[in-house]
């Protein structure tokens, strides 16, 4: 991530624009039963962590990132009233250390275009979804990422980026059904898709 990616996402402003757009969307759309055990995938410094557990009720929240340095700063903002229901961790996405069918949802509040293996981060994300499981996801799309301006002040590597129905082909593909998006603002992908029971 850019230091300037990562001012905004480690600021309050990142933390609206969870809430109002993908926390939302998702919520709308969200059959996943009372109590869940949910993972975050790139949790940065654990806004949405502490959002699905407000939201969902979670009666665990699992967040990893690759940056040690989010991880930390998540670890500070996890309230302690919720340190017993979440766990940090340093991970990555293309190699999870879970196993298999363990999470009631996933959630991907805009990591996977960061990933150059992102669709070895969906099947790992399709293994460690339960059976009925549901994957919540934010994305930016590749033409918003490729504008000019954009990719000058927030590079991103090229084999992470897609379109709306290359993501969602690979989202079938990697065998996930009951599939539903929107775009938000333009240029954010927001999406469900379900591990079939
Ligand atoms: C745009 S930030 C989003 C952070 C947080 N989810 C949010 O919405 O505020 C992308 C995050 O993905 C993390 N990341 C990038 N590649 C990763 C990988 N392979 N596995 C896990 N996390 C990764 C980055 O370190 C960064 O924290």
């Amino acid at each position: 991530m850019s230091g300037l990616e990562k001012w905004f996402i480690n600021s309050p402003l990142r933390v609206r624009c969870q809430e109002l757009g993908p926390t939302r969307f998702f919520l709308n759309r969200s059959k996943i039963k009372e109590n869940p055990v949910c993972l975050e995938v790139g949790c940065g410094r654990g806004a949405g962590m502490r959002i699905i557990l407000k939201e969902w009720n979670a009666a665990q929240v699992i967040g990893f990132d690759l940056d040690r340095e989010q991880i930390e700063l998540a670890d500070r903002y996890i309230q302690p009233q919720d340190r017993p229901k979440t766990k940090l961790l340093v991970g990555n996405a293309a190699a999870m250390a879970f196993v298999d069918n363990k999470f009631d949802a996933v959630f991907d509040y805009g990591i996977l275009h960061h990933i150059p293996a992102w669709k070895a981060a969906l099947a790992e994300i399709y293994r460690a979804l339960k059976p009925g499981g549901q994957f919540f996801f934010e994305e930016i799309l590749k033409p918003i990422l490729n504008k000019k301006l954009i990719s000058w002040l927030l590079p991103h590597p090229e084999e992470g980026k897609f379109n709306t129905p290359e993501f969602t082909q690979r989202l079938h593909d990697t065998g996930f059904i009951d599939i539903q998006t929107d775009i938000w603002v333009g240029g954010y992908l927001l999406g469900i898709a379900q591990k079939p029971i």
